[in-house]
Parts: structure tokens; C-alpha cells; sequence
């Protein structure tokens, strides 16, 4: 022992849903990933040990029916299809520390593993069970769960099923969860969520099947290889493999408990089953599950059958990388559904970031360029901004710790807005080069500088336009919150660049 205490930096691990590998990636997908990306980003600058991931969920009957219709087997069909996620995720600039396949080894070994402390607990056993079946959604459902012989979700007929399952019993954990919720105030959050959740536990918990024989594509049941295990089992555990539960237990001590972004219609199995089985096994439910509405198109949910999925990539050739996470991270607060239409985004990114962010960089640039030959000069320490800028880092500081990106990003507008309206009150452009025109100017400077800072989870590369452009080596992300954000630390001297309009406004 060298009697040295270290520094320890707090743990965060977010995790988003693991896509169905044989789906195109949509918006909906995006949107969950951008917004734990722009998390995970804003806690790397909190200076927090981040990790951040997502995935695919590949097992179950609906990637074994769509690889025997195209004469290749499941694992061929998930090869083939994962890459439109890992592309897709890599278009959009998202940072994730790893990204798991449910058909990879390390997650077989993990599931095996919850499986039979779960087994071994005694809550898992042999019953016969026929029910109507959703191969969209892999559940099952009672009549009254649905529109007449359709899902309510998909809108198509479900199935009649008959199997000998394996049964988790669910039903025993009903008094536990209510006590976890009864602790945990936040645990689900937003709070009509958590309502929702506790509404459903409150009815009486049913069992659930944790076992098919009638398909082969997944992980089988380590004291009974007939069977496969559910594939809502299956996956749920993808979020303590990637923690290192297989084998890693100094890797899992650190990581889990993780939090969770999740869209409404996933609710049940995150915020009941999944701390259940967890419970089961001896270990510990996730801190947080936070769970967010659907992008509508026109009203409706996306979908396959529908012909209404919109494709995260077809935006990007007309907004680019930055004005699509911008847009689905500033106008769709993360809880309610949210409209998505092309004019609400088109209006946001001439608004946002043509008009006011753009704006202002390219104004301040020229000013320089005129009245300090391009030479950037330093702040005012007692300027008026550097109170907007306080007040407004703490409203944003707090928004991001409730996953509330939109909130976090107002209050960054505000400073900017503030900041324009501070320059057209002085008018730099119109006076005389000299003392006065420099504090103002240097202000200016100093909230781009922050200003790049606050908004490099959102807007990552043009951030970093931003602060190179200001004269700044390096980058926004290597900052630390919250001393970064302190007001007088643009250092002036620097070389100011114009550059190309960086948001140029689109028709
Ligand atoms: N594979 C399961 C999740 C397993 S997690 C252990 C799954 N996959 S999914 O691909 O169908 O959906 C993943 C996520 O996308 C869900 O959170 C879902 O809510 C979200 N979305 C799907 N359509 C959506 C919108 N139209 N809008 C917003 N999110 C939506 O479920």
C-alpha cells in the first residue's frame, strides 16, 4: 500500500435499446442514440469516466423467419445487416465505447450466467402455456391487450401459440418492486413513466415464458438444451455482458449499475422485468431508466408497414451531421411524442444556427478581421455576459443531469441571443477601432469560446470550427466543466479566422 488516496473519476454508463438487427435504422432509432451520445459527451466533459453503449438484438423468431426467406442462415442474415446500424451510428458521429451483438460469444456466456442464478434461486420453472403471440413485438398478449386480432403497436394479426415454456416468476418480486419504487423516487423518470410503470405492477405481476422450442436461433438454456432462451430475456442482459458480468468482476463493480434511455413501448420489460430478473440473480436493478415518446410522421408511428420510416442519413445530405443532432436533440424534448416534420426542422436549423450561432461567429470574425486586423482581443472580466453565462451554465448543467438536452440547450441559446442583441446595442462594426470596441469584441470571443464548450456534445465538429476559428488549439471536448465554462479565459492575441458561413441558411 503506498498510503496514496486516488482520485477516482465517478463512473457513468448509459446504454439505448439494441436495435432489431433485420430493421433499417429510422429516426426513431436516432433519435435514442443521439441523445445518449450528447449524454455520454457532456459526461466525458464532466470530466466522469464514461462509457457509453449500443447494439443489436439479433436472436428470435423474426431474424430466423426473414434469413430462411432469404436462404442464408440467421447469423449470415445478422452479419449482413448489422453494418447498416454500425454506419449509420458512424454517419451521425456517435462516440459509443462498444457496441454489442447478441450473437457473440461473451453475451451467450452472460445470459447462461443470469440464467442460472435465476434457476438456482429457484424462480425459474416448467409450465405449459398457450397464448397469442406478436412475432413483431416476441411477446404475448392477452385479448384485451389487443384491437381485435391485431397488436396494437403493429397492427398485425398475432399468432396462436402453444408451447412447453420455461416460466420466470415474476409474480414474487410484486412486493420487492413496489419497494424499489417506493425508494428509488427516481428510478423511471419522467414521472408520469414512472406512474405508468407502477400502475402495471400494481395490477398483479403474471409470470412470464423465458423459453421457445420452436425456434433455434438463440441462446439455449444451460440445463435444458431444447429450449432457447426468450429473446426479451436474451437481450436485456446485453447491458450487464457489455459491463463485464461474464467475466470481468472488476469491470462490472465499476460499471454497473448503468442508466437506461428507452422509448414508451419497451417500458415493461425495462422498468418490471428487467429489475426482476436482476433481483433474482443477486444484483443490483440499473440506477435509472429514462424513457422518452415516439417521433411521429404526420401523426403516426414510423414503421415498416406504413411506409412512413424515415432514414437518419437521407436528413443528413441536407442538413448535415451537426444540424440533424442538433434538431432531434433541441426540438424534440426527450418524455412527450414529438411531431417531426421537415419545415419544424428546417425552421430550427435557419433559426438556431444560420441566424443566431452562425451569425454570431461570422459577424465577431469580421469585426476582428476590420478593427483589430483579425488579432482577437481579450474579455472584459466584469463584462455583463459573464453573469448570463453563469446563471445559464447551471440551468444547463442541471437540464443535462435529468436528460433534458432541449432544456440544456435553451439555456446555451439564451447566452448567444444575449450576446447578439449585446452586439447590436454597441454596433462594433460602426465605431472607431480602439479600447472600447476591443472589451466588446473580446466578450464576444469569450462566449464563443464557452459557447463551443457547451455545445460540442450536441454540434461535436462544429464546435471545433468554432474554437479553432476563435485562435484555440485543440478541441472543445478536451475542456473540463464545469472550470471551462468560468467567465475571462480567452486569453486574446489570438488569430481570428473568417472562414466559409459555417450554418448557411437553408430554403
Ligand atoms: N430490440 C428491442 C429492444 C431491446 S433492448 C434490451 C427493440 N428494438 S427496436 O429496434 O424495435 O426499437 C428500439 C427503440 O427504438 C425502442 O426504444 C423504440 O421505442 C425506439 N423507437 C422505434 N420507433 C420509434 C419512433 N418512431 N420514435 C422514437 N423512438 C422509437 O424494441
Amino acid at each position: 500500500m503506498s498510503g496514496i488516496i486516488e482520485d477516482v473519476a465517478t463512473s457513468f454508463y448509459v446504454t439505448t435499446p439494441i436495435y432489431y438487427v433485420n430493421d433499417a435504422p429510422h429516426i426513431g432509432h436516432a433519435y435514442t442514440t443521439i441523445t445518449a451520445d450528447a449524454l455520454a459527451r457532456w459526461h466525458r466533459l464532466l470530466g466522469e469516466d464514461v462509457m457509453f453503449l449500443t447494439g443489436t438484438d439479433e436472436h428470435g423468431l423474426k431474424v430466423q423467419r426473414v434469413a430462411e426467406e432469404n436462404n442464408c442462415s440467421p447469423l449470415e442474415w445478422a452479419d449482413r445487416t448489422v453494418i447498416r446500424f454500425q454506419d449509420e451510428w458512424k454517419l451521425l458521429n456517435i462516440s459509443n465505447d462498444d457496441f454489442i451483438r447478441t450473437s457473440e460469444r461473451r453475451h451467450h456466456s452472460s445470459v447462461q450466467k443470469l440464467l442460472q442464478a435465476c434457476y438456482d434461486a429457484g424462480d425459474i420453472d416448467l409450465q405449459v402455456y398457450e397464448g397469442l403471440y406478436c412475432v413483431s413485438c416476441e411477446a404475448y398478449f392477452t385479448e384485451a391487450e389487443l384491437d381485435g386480432d391485431k397488436c396494437r403497436i403493429h397492427g398485425r394479426p398475432v399468432e396462436l401459440v402453444k408451447e412447453e415454456n420455461y416460466f420466470f416468476k415474476l409474480s414474487k418480486y410484486e412486493t420487492r418492486l413496489l419497494e424499489w419504487y417506493e425508494n428509488n423516487p427516481d428510478f423511471v423518470m419522467p414521472k408520469t413513466k414512472r406512474n405508468e410503470a407502477l400502475g402495471f405492477i400494481r395490477q398483479g405481476l403474471q409470470d412470464f415464458s423465458i423459453s421457445r422450442t420452436s425456434i433455434n436461433w438463440g441462446v439455449p438454456l444451460p440445463w435444458d438444451d431444447k429450449h432457447v432462451t426468450y429473446v426479451w430475456f436474451d437481450a436485456l442482459t446485453n447491458y450487464i455482458t457489455a459491463a463485464g458480468f461474464e467475466n470481468d468482476s472488476e469491470k462490472y463493480a465499476v460499471r454497473w449499475p448503468g442508466i437506461h434511455l428507452i422509448g414508451k413501448d419497451i417500458l415493461r420489460f425495462h422498468c418490471v422485468y428487467w429489475p426482476a430478473m436482476l433481483m433474482s440473480a443477486g444484483l443490483e436493478p440499473p440506477k435509472h431508466v429514462h424513457v422518452h415518446g415516439f417521433l411521429l410522421v404526420g401523426g403516426e408511428k414510423m414503421s415498416k408497414t406504413r411506409l412512413n420510416q424515415i432514414g437518419p442519413s437521407e436528413l443528413v445530405d441536407e442538413f448535415g451531421v451537426d444540424g440533424v443532432r442538433h434538431h432531434f436533440l433541441h426540438d424534440q424534448p426527450f418524455g412527450p411524442d414529438g411531431e417531426f416534420s421537415h419545415e419544424g426542422m428546417l425552421a430550427r436549423y435557419n433559426s438556431d444556427l444560420a441566424n443566431n450561432l452562425g451569425n454570431l461567429l461570422s459577424r465577431v470574425a469580421t469585426v476582428v478581421e476590420k478593427k483589430c486586423s483579425g488579432i482577437g482581443p481579450a474579455p472584459d472580466p466584469k463584462s455583463n455576459l459573464s453573469k448570463v453565462v453563469a446563471e445559464q451554465y447551471d440551468l444547463a448543467a442541471n437540464a443535462w443531469q435529468r436528460v433534458a438536452p432541449s432544456e440544456a440547450l435553451d439555456a446555451v441559446w439564451r447566452i448567444i441571443k444575449e450576446t447578439n442583441s449585446a452586439l447590436e446595442q454597441s454596433e462594433p462594426w460602426k465605431a472607431e477601432p480602439g479600447p472600447e470596441v476591443d472589451l466588446v469584441l473580446g466578450d464576444a470571443l469569450e462566449v464563443l469560446r464557452i459557447v463551443s464548450i457547451l455545445t460540442a456534445p450536441v454540434i461535436p465538429d462544429s464546435s471545433a470550427i468554432i474554437w479553432n476559428r476563435i485562435g484555440l488549439s485543440g478541441r472543445p471536448e478536451e475542456q473540463q466543466l464545469p472550470q471551462s465554462a468560468r467567465w475571462g479565459q480567452y486569453p486574446g492575441g489570438l488569430l481570428v479566422t473568417k472562414g466559409a458561413p459555417l450554418f448557411p441558411r437553408l430554403k
